[in-house]
């Protein structure tokens, strides 16, 4: 019998990302499934990437891989997560294509260009604001990925506008409702 899933290249970061959450005691959830975004980056001939959420740089290795002509943008506030990232960056030869930006999400997004492919946000439950702003970012036709939809709060409203409204066409990527893809219309 064939196995359910294929080997994850970031295996090792993944496994990295957990121990260092247990030690550190903080917010750093790894996704749970690299390649999927990997080939969801293929999918849309990603050519510029955004991530909100880094922790150890395990998701933005995953789209650059899948990617490979792309580059990426991932934003992270927690100084010790970002010199972690960008040694694992560093280490896996990508940091040519992958920047850290270091700050709050809402004072880094203002100075980004427009015109993203996809965008990804994985930091905590996610806000109507920001939500807002990552649209602004997407060019339409984009993609963007939405984790944490069931935290309750402020991510039932973004919820809500993903799928009850007319600017999104969205679906769930599992059967727990934790994360929507949706395109731009
Ligand atoms: C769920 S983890 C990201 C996991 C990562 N995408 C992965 O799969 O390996 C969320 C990260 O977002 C960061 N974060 C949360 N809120 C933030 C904010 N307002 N601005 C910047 N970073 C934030 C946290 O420090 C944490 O490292």
């Amino acid at each position: 019998m064939l196995p359910m899933t294929g080997a994850d290249p970031f295996a090792r970061i993944r496994a990295a990302t957990d121990a260092h959450r247990a030690r550190h005691g903080c917010s750093a959830y790894r996704y749970d499934n690299g390649p999927l975004l990997a080939v969801l980056a293929r999918a849309a001939n990603a050519r510029r990437i955004l991530e909100l959420g880094t922790a150890l740089g395990y998701t933005a290795l995953s789209f650059a891989s899948g990617a490979p002509d792309a580059t990426v943008d991932t934003v992270e506030r927690d100084a010790e997560h970002v010199r972690l990232a960008r040694d694992n960056i560093a280490a896996a030869g990508m940091d040519h294509r992958i920047t850290v930006h270091e700050g709050e999400f809402a004072a880094v997004l203002p100075a980004l260009d427009p015109g993203y492919d996809v965008a990804f946000f994985d930091g905590g439950a996610p806000t109507p604001g920001l939500h807002k702003a990552l649209r602004g970012l997407l060019r339409t036709g984009g993609t963007l990925i939405t984790a944490n939809l069931s935290h309750g709060g402020t991510a039932d409203a973004v919820r809500k506008a993903l799928f009850e409204g007319k600017s999104w066409r969205s679906a769930l990527l599992d059967a727990d409702g934790e994360t929507a893809i949706s395109v731009k219309l």
